[in-house]
């Protein structure tokens, strides 16, 4: 007999209700929903958020073939801090995830840390090169659901057509990164007056959105659903928008560093700051949270993008793009006070769980018969990060000093804790 666990004393978060109820786990399912329920073990959830465990769009676990930066085990070890129960793989591993082969070795890793769903994304062209589609039909049928070359856009719009013609076919939803790599060239930071005075190359919002608007015109034609990814400018809000109110299939998600962080950081000439895409102005951010609230955007993803610090110590035009995000997601959330508490369980569970396609397993309403990936959280706290606590294996967060709310006190993966107090269990 497996030992039963109850959630004590926190306010159960289900899409219609919310109500102050314990919770019984057994045999890695909700048992019971109901008052002084007792279990052979106990966790205290006074104060906290009891809710379906948070589902990532967007993660690079960097395995196989960058081991330095993050290894499977490490990544899901950060996103059990985070309140994760599922993390979708980012393609751009090496080999990248464009095989069969590849995509097997990602889920067995996944399994063998055990700490989340990992669940890995496929390619959209072979290699990641942007020339001719990977098996996405073999793909598909090995499980993939999710396909993107991120890390770069598909250039080709032929091939995108093409892409999403299949798409359509197999049931499959793609998901790109919006960058026209022809107006990127060198670019280190967002175009803006600040670039221009710090004589660094800008990145154009209009990058973004030429991909955005052409994309949404394949999805007008093909009919096949299309995630956007990390959405960092204003008009590319409205265009998502338009594209909703006409009826079409897309979703779109933000990052928590694009809500919080602005170019200006920048002027420190500090890479831990360069992404892709680039931290942009205010006008932006509020733009992306006036998305959030009006359900233009769907969904917030980490882009968590861990670098060794070797990479990440050199200058700003050479260092690589990309930040840590799956132990601060929340934190960083609910400290810009983006939207209501409830509001971030949706962005960050329910609607993640529907675009990844594994809803019937996450994101669901905590009654009993359900899968037990659950997140408990303080949603009031307020926190510091402390660098050597930290369990991603690379150290590059933007937020070493930044006063974040609400963390994350247990988290529950398939019937299992994971996370107990703020600390992992393995
Ligand atoms: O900043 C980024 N880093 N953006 C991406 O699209 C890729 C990612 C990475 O893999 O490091």
């Amino acid at each position: 007999m497996t030992k039963t666990i109850v959630i004590k004393g926190g306010t159960i978060v289900n899409r219609a209700s919310e109500q102050a109820l314990d919770l019984k786990i057994e045999n890695g399912l909700v048992a019971q929903v109901g008052k002084n329920l007792k279990g052979d073990v106990q966790l205290d959830a006074s104060g906290c958020i009891v809710a379906s465990g948070f589902v990532d769009l967007h993660a690079h676990l960097r395995e196989p073939g960058q081991e330095e930066a993050e290894t499977i085990e490490t990544g899901s070890r950060a996103g059990a801090l985070g309140g994760y129960t599922a993390l979708v793989a980012m393609p751009n591993t090496d080999p990248p995830q464009d095989s069969v082969a590849v995509i097997d070795f990602v889920r067995e890793q996944g399994k063998r840390a055990g700490l989340v769903d990992v669940v890995p994304s496929g390619c959209i062209t072979l290699g990641r090169q942007g020339e001719s589609l990977a098996p996405m039909a073999e793909l598909s049928a090995a499980g993939v659901s999710l396909f993107t070359d991120d890390g770069s856009g598909v250039q080709d719009a032929s091939l995108m057509r093409r892409a999403l013609e299949y798409a359509k076919g197999l049931g499959v939803t793609l998901a790109q990164h919006c960058e026209v790599a022809e107006l990127t060239k060198g670019a280190v930071m967002n175009e803006c007056q600040c670039c221009t005075n710090l004589g660094l190359p800008g990145w154009p919002a209009i990058a973004e959105e030429l991909m955005v608007f052409r994309d949404i015109e394949l999805v007008r034609i093909t009919g096949a659903a299309m995630h956007f990814l990390h959405l960092s400018t204003k008009r590319s809000v409205e265009l998502v928008r338009a594209a909703k109110r006409d009826g079409l299939p897309v979703t779109a998600e933000v990052t928590p560093h694009h809500l919080s962080l602005t170019e200006e950081l920048l002027a420190s000439f500090d890479p831990v700051f360069k992404v892709n895409p680039p931290l942009r102005s205010m006008h932006d951010i509020a733009a992306l949270k006036a998305g959030l609230i009006d359900g233009t955007i769907d969904a917030i993803a980490t882009d968590h993008a861990p670098h060794p610090r070797r990479d990440k110590e050199m200058s700003l035009d050479m260092a690589p793009p990309g930040m840590l995000g799956l132990e601060t997601a929340l934190g960083v959330v609910l400290a810009e006070g983006a939207c209501e508490v409830r509001d971030v369980v949706a962005l960050m569970s329910w609607n993640p769980a529907k675009i990844a396609r594994i809803d019937d397993r996450h994101g669901l309403d905590l009654v009993a018969g359900a899968v037990a990936n659950i997140c408990v959280f303080d949603p009031e706290i307020k926190w510091t990060i402390d660098p050597e606590r930290m369990v991603s294996k690379s150290i590059n967060t933007p937020y070493v000093g930044r006063n974040l709310q609400g963390r994350v006190r247990h988290t529950i993966f398939n019937g299992a804790t994971t996370v107990v107090d703020g600390q992992a269990q393995r």
